[in-house]
């Protein structure tokens, strides 16, 4: 077994590779963990940290499911606090969103969403979200009532690009006969070809065993049935769901994420307490943060516990490696093994008895130095004891979780957490007189650490130069464009930019945005004037 230092400071956090788990307590429901292939977030830096966002399947199921909720949702993203909190995506999971025309193609049903869905994702994305779609790898979705991709794969995929999504749940319903590793990668063929990047998840309740081949086609795949019925939060299934993805965290990492499914965190039948714990495993476990609960109708707690920044550091840290279950006995268990980008380590000690439990967690039972003074940090009561040297004994009540950072130093930085104004600048030329016309767009990093500069990439067309200049914590996209010789019509592009993060020197998720032009008659090809 090889050993790493990590930080060998003052408290020395030591991280073994292998299973450290006790031989035999935790069966290996699959086989031992392959080699990742090379991930298809290299190629397009997506979800190098775990997506955040909401899907409405939990709360509602297909119904009511139209234009008026996502809107009012996005709208509670925003004025809840989540949107800075790091949620981004929102937009339809099931429910009828579109149809197959006579020619094959998908069209909007355009009585739930008059806007249609391509208006729908434009306000989206001006309200500074990512917009979410969802669809089938079979014949038809699993409610049956929209098609599904089979057989139609690339003209599907561009409709997807059309309506300008920016991750796309691929559900595995209507298969019957499909070879599930060949469908998922010609839909992912068909995504590329499509021109536009999205977050490809998969969604074959952990059928065909995605976490062994999904990375190369994928960003997220789930592994275990659905969490619950709609409308049905179940503490005790999600705790099963939970204890099932756990074991297979050697295969999560930036860009490839095991899902165990949407949030029940803040839905009708479960206890603050239990919200909390659920976030909190859900943040150890570096899953994605698909809130399921119906947020226009959130406590105060809820959404306390849903934004909580040192827990959503946990799950955003930039090494992307999932906890597990390093100790278990009864209803009592230890969960561990997730360094953190600043050398600190998280914890997690879950009762799932009747009764107060108390737990001693040596260092050397979390692989740190028995000698090593360390501060404990205590994610939800945000208090800090310390130093302490050969470990720390914490009091758990019933269902509840104590989510605790133990780091050398009494701080911490908290990674990057980016916020925009806007995914989408629209600009528009009116008449033949060539200008240059402006729109910025500004991104704000909630994180701790100053970031670079962010790096536009190459080969943005003649039209269009965007600068990037600092401003505090944010920065600002200038995208100016010079209308000269332009010939009358529409103009699109998506811009990317990436950056690094500064503490580990690990890159973060590429940011991509909508950049719209229309020229509304052909342009002289005369002299600039500015506007
Ligand atoms: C499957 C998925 C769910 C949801 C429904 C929609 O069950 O696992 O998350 O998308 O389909 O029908």
């Amino acid at each position: 077994m090889k050993t790493r230092i990590i930080v060998a400071a003052a408290c020395v956090v030591l991280v073994l590779a292998g299973n450290s788990r006790p031989g035999g307590l935790f069966p290996q429901n699959q086989a031992a963990p392959s080699p990742q292939p090379a991930g298809r977030a290299l190629a397009d830096g997506l979800a190098m940290t775990p997506p955040l966002g909401w899907y409405p399947w939990n709360a509602f199921g297909e119904e009511p499911q139209n234009e008026k909720l996502i809107r009012e949702i996005a709208e509670a993203i925003v004025s809840s606090g989540l949107k800075d909190a790091g949620y981004s995506l929102v937009g339809p999971d099931e429910g009828i969103c579109f149809s197959r025309g006579a020619d094959g193609r998908l069209t909007t049903n355009l009585e739930r969403y008059p806007s249609g869905l391509r208006g729908l994702g434009d306000d989206i994305h001006r309200k500074g979200l990512k917009y979410a779609l969802y669809t089938d790898a079979g014949t038809r979705t699993c409610s049956t009532a929209m098609p599904g991709t089979k057989g139609h794969e690339f003209e599907d995929m561009r409709a997807f690009a059309d309506w300008r999504a920016d991750y796309l749940k691929i559900d595995w319903c209507n298969t019957e006969g499909q070879d599930i590793i060949k469908t998922y990668a010609i839909l992912d063929e068909a995504q590329r070809a499509a021109g536009r990047p999205m977050i490809h998840s998969l969604c074959s309740w952990g059928e065909g065993y995605p976490w062994r081949w999904a990375a190369s086609i994928g960003h997220l795949w789930r592994t275990t049935s659905d969490i619950c019925a709609p409308g049905q939060a179940d503490w005790a299934m999600a705790i099963r769901v939970a204890w099932a993805n756990e074991k297979l965290s050697a295969f999560a990492g930036p860009g490839r994420w095991n899902d165990p499914d949407m949030m029940i965190a803040g839905m009708p039948g479960l206890t603050e307490t239990q919200n909390r714990s659920f976030f909190s495993l859900w943040c150890l476990m570096a899953a994605p943060l698909i809130a399921g609960n119906d947020l226009r109708s959130m406590s105060r707690a809820t959404i306390e516990t849903l934004t909580n920044p040192e827990a959503i550091g946990i799950d955003q840290d930039p090494l992307g490696v999932q906890g597990k279950i390093v100790w278990a006995d009864g209803n009592l268990s230890l969960w561990a093994g997730k360094p953190l980008f600043d050398g600190s380590q998280a914890v997690l000690i879950f009762n799932q008895g009747k009764h107060r439990a108390k737990k001693r967690v040596a260092w050397t039972e979390i692989v740190i130095d028995e000698a090593a003074p360390c501060y404990v940090r205590n994610l939800w009561t945000r208090e800090t004891s310390g130093p302490l040297t050969g470990g720390v004994t914490v009091s758990v009540a019933p269902d509840d979780v104590a989510l605790l950072r133990i780091s050398a130093k009494n701080e911490f930085p908290l990674p990057p957490v980016i916020v925009a104004d806007s995914y989408l600048v629209s600009l528009r030329a009116d008449n033949s007189a060539p200008k240059t016309l402006s729109g910025t767009i500004t991104v704000t990093d909630k994180g701790s650490a100053e970031l670079p500069l962010w790096r536009i990439e190459k080969g943005l067309p003649a039209w269009l130069s965007v600068t990037v200049a600092r401003n505090g914590k944010s920065q600002v996209f200038t995208n100016a464009v010079s209308t000269a010789g332009l010939k009358k019509g529409s103009y699109h592009v998506v811009v990317r930019a990436d950056n690094t993060e500064p503490v580990s020197g690990k890159p973060m998720s590429a940011l991509y945005y909508d950049v719209d032009l229309e020229v509304a008659q052909d342009v002289d090809s005369r002299t600039l004037r500015h506007e």
